[in-house]
């Protein structure tokens, strides 16, 4: 942890954690085995991430997309999702971390959305670091939905066409709370954005490496953060305007 500057460390970080399939293959397993493996990462970059000071973690846990895998792949997946907020809630709480969702959870099956819902209120106290699951989420669905939230309260009164701006037009995304990502982390050597926080990424530092998912560790992580802190965020300014530190 030496090599990280605990003052400059990215305020919210996005992760598409992709390459549990390739991980299950390379280890002669079954995909199953390389989505249980990935959870083990999940709970490593979370514990972590808190550890580090990170303030938000937001994870592409399951996109619009994915709903189309086969029916014992998506069913796997919601199980493991029960299961690891199950065991996860108490040290969520010790820890002081706070459960959000973002995307369309009514989608998900009754019993999965209960234990989510749960998780979600019995931490809602929390503080210290937010933990945001997207899940059956898509960057498209969540624009087009905020234009029809948008559309709605102008025909119903409440704004006017001139009163849409840049800034609050993010009051009618998903993540109305949560500033965007600083750092956006993609594994498994692909290179794409994959319909991810499409709106939030605008200036985001974009780190992808070769590292399957489930190889992804706490040496992985600081790497990725390393890699930030070399890099120097101009959001469209010269360096000269930017204040030194
Ligand atoms: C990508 O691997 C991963 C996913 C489909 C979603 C991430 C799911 C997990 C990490 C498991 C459990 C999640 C939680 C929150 C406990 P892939 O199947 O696309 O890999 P491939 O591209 O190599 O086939």
């Amino acid at each position: 942890m030496e090599r990280i500057d605990e003052t400059r460390l990215p305020n919210h970080i996005a992760i598409i954690m992709d390459g549990n399939g390739r991980w299950a293959r390379k280890n002669a397993l079954r995909r199953l085995a390389g989505h249980r493996k990935g959870a083990d990462s999940v709970r490593n970059v979370v514990r972590s991430c808190r550890r580090l000071g990170i303030k938000f973690l937001t994870l592409y846990a399951f996109s619009v997309e994915n709903w189309q895998r086969p029916e014992a792949e998506v069913s796997a997946l919601m199980s493991l999702l029960e299961d690891y907020l199950r065991s996860e809630l108490q040290e969520m709480n010790d820890k002081d971390i706070r459960l959000m969702t973002i995307g369309d959870v009514d989608r998900f099956p009754g019993k999965t959305r209960k234990v989510l819902l749960n998780t979600v209120e019995k931490t809602s106290k929390n503080s210290g670091m937010i933990l945001t699951l997207a899940l059956s989420y898509g960057g498209r669905d969540e624009i087009v939905e905020s234009v029809k939230k948008v559309v709605r309260d102008i025909k119903e009164g409440r704004i006017k066409e001139s009163d849409i701006t840049r800034e609050n037009f993010s009051n009618y995304l998903y993540t109305s709370d949560i500033p965007d990502p600083d750092l956006l982390i993609r594994t498994s050597g692909e290179y794409r954005v994959s319909n991810f926080l499409l709106w939030q990424l605008a200036y985001a530092e974009l780190y992808f490496t070769d590292i399957l998912w489930p190889d992804f560790s706490e040496e992985s992580l600081f790497d990725a953060v390393a890699d930030y802190q070399k890099r120097e965020r101009r959001f469209g300014l010269i360096s000269d305007q930017l204040s030194v530190d």
